[in-house]
């Protein structure tokens, strides 16, 4: 996790990189830190903390050229000023900062730096001090910088400065994105394209096992083998103002608000009139399997059990979800045919991606459905689909999971060939979620109600079932109250016994042939003291009942329903005064195993 961001170039390289920190800060937020080169000199500021407090730091007059930035998310070392980055190396000469792990950190330390000192408790400084240690035997920099990459395990991006030419900033990639920006002034490289919007026109996203240098007027790049390789660059078509929270207090509250404009956007993209618009070669994929397999974590996988429910009734293809991290580490039975499907906003989700390379090697495709084409499932991937949500800054995922629902159903639908009303129903529910955020206030009203709550839960079967998965998490990750969700009928297997006095229990009632039994079930948890809520749809809505969810064809429920359960997270967060968009302990991008 962590963002990394460097500048080389004709701008003050302070603001260069502080600004590119703060739109980083998304993927780690606990410490951050900054190298500047004056007077050909490396100068660091760093501290525990946001990139505001840096910037405060930094608050001094000169003017740099080249700069490298670190925000950070504490793997190894707890947050604090010696842990955060950028690191020196014993002698002063290595300046560095790292996204990613060194999982071989310990076995370099006793394999060649036995004589250095150690100052954090990182797996970072060891790669500056492997650095140093390969200078020292009268390696050129680039040299000593390849050959220490070639003793890493793990996953980094790497920006280094040499001191005694500082000048240049060196890089490394593997695992763990990395892109580099160009525009007529100087060069940025950095985790995402987010910084370079706005300033550069063209980028380039690096490839694992790669590395180099840039200079202000230009990028090398080579292989492992030391062989250089040319730069195939893209242009760049991203405005700075695209990630900005316009008038919404959070970006929460915007990408909550974006999601009609999304669906409508989805239909613009993938269909054209009442056709379909999915490469031949995906759909192709997914009728010749015989098993699909979905791949993914936290909400991304709560929106796999929509996709495994499209496929299967649609399509008729035994479908499973599983967690990326548990099947990274375990051997299913693969039979016949199947077809793994990855879903992932990032698209740089390290678990998923392990198991991506681990079910291709074994020579079985691969669908990645992304919010962005340019990471590094959309690159491995045998095909991959886009689910246009656009940049999703808050780390509690939204817009995201609706737009991976969306693409779900109409790939389910073009696999299907069945004649379609999806793109009307999909409109509809473009107002259903319009008609909620009118609404919002009543939800206000409710969070006013749960706020204090310690424990909450959200109830529901089948399709329910499965947004109050998303619904807790969306819950627990931004107010921190313990939010869990039941398939309603278990409860009386056990977790009824957790039921108190005055314990939020909210039902989702979506689906006909469940709605009667939530409610019952929801009655058991009353009649022991919960404090009960009902999100209805419409057609099956009581007059008692708290929330009601307009009318949207039974199968596109989730996607409306899920909003207002996001809309709850947000205000008891809020009313808790809680930082909505970066909320503790979480980063936007796992890219750490
Ligand atoms: O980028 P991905 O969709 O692969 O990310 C997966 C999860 O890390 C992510 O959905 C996470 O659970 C969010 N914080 C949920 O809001």
């Amino acid at each position: 996790m962590c963002g990394i961001v460097g500048y080389i170039g004709s701008k003050d390289a302070k603001d260069m990189v502080l600004t590119g920190l703060q739109q980083l800060e998304y993927r780690g937020y606990d410490s951050a830190g900054i190298a500047l080169v004056h007077n050909q000199e490396v100068k660091i500021y760093k501290d525990q903390g946001r990139v505001e407090h840096l910037r405060e730091l930094c608050d001094f007059a000169f003017c740099s050229h080249l700069g490298i930035g670190h925000t950070r998310w504490a793997t190894h070392g707890v947050p604090n000023k010696i842990n955060s980055h950028p690191h020196i190396s014993n002698n002063g000469r290595f300046v560095l900062v790292h996204n990613g792990v060194i999982e071989n950190y310990k076995k370099i330390k006793y394999t060649y730096l036995n004589e250095y000192t150690f100052y954090s408790e990182t797996d970072t400084e060891v790669v500056a001090n492997l650095i140093e240690y390969f200078s020292n035997q009268g390696k050129d920099t680039r040299d000593a910088i390849l050959m220490s990459i070639s003793e890493l395990e793990g996953s980094y991006a790497l920006l280094v400065i040499d001191q005694k030419d500082p000048n240049k900033i060196y890089f490394a990639k593997n695992k763990t994105p990395l892109i580099i920006g160009v525009a007529y002034d100087g060069v940025t490289i950095a985790s995402d394209v987010i910084p370079l919007a706005g300033h550069c026109d063209q980028y380039v996203g690096l490839e694992d096992k790669t590395f180099g240098y840039i200079t202000k007027e230009e990028i090398h790049l080579f292989n492992y083998f030391n062989k250089e390789i040319s730069l195939k660059m893209k242009n760049l078509d991203l405005k700075n103002n695209e990630f900005g929270k316009g008038d919404f207090d959070h970006f929460m509250l915007k990408e909550i608000h974006e999601q009609p404009s999304i669906i409508r956007h989805l239909i613009q993209e993938y269909f054209d009139k009442e056709k379909i618009n999915i490469s031949p070669e995906i759909i192709k994929c997914i009728k010749n399997c015989t098993k699909i397999n979905l791949v993914a974590c936290g909400t991304s996988m709560y929106a796999s059990y929509m996709a495994k429910y499209y496929f299967e009734k649609l399509c008729n293809i035994p479908s499973e979800v599983f967690v990326a991290s548990e099947l990274v580490y375990s051997s299913p039975l693969i039979l016949d045919k199947p077809c793994f499907i990855y879903l992932s906003q990032s698209g740089e989700t390290a678990d998923s991606i392990a198991v991506m390379k681990k079910f291709m090697d074994k020579g079985y495709p691969s669908i990645a459905i992304t919010n962005s084409v340019a990471s590094s499932m959309a690159h491995l991937a045998t095909y991959h689909l886009d689910i246009f949500a656009g940049k999703e800054i808050a780390v509690a995922s939204t817009k995201a999971y609706i737009a991976q629902i969306v693409v779900c159903a109409i790939l389910a639908k073009a696999v299907s060939g069945q004649k379609t009303n999806l793109k009307n129903n999909l409109s509809k529910a473009a107002l259903a979620i319009e008609k909620i955020l009118e609404d919002k206030i009543l939800i206000k009203n409710i969070a006013k109600e749960i706020v204090d709550a310690t424990n909450v839960f959200y109830i529901g079967r089948g399709i329910d079932y499965w947004v109050c998965l998303e619904a807790a998490l969306k819950l627990k990750e931004i107010s921190y109250i313990h939010t869990e969700a039941f398939s309603s009928g278990e409860l009386k297997h056990g977790s009824i016994a957790l039921i108190d006095r005055g314990v939020p229990v909210i039902a989702i009632c979506t689906q006909e042939g469940t709605n009667s039994i939530v409610r019952s079930n929801l009655i058991e948890t009353k009649s022991r003291g919960a404090k009960d809520f009902v999100f209805a749809m419409e057609s099956m809505s009581e007059p008692s009942d708290d929330f009601i969810i307009p009318n949207v064809a039974h199968y596109l429920a989730p996607i409306v329903s899920v909003v207002v359960c996001q809309l709850l997270a947000y205000y008891v967060a809020t009313l808790k005064g809680n930082d909505v968009d970066k909320p503790k302990n979480l980063a936007k991008s796992v890219t750490v195993e």
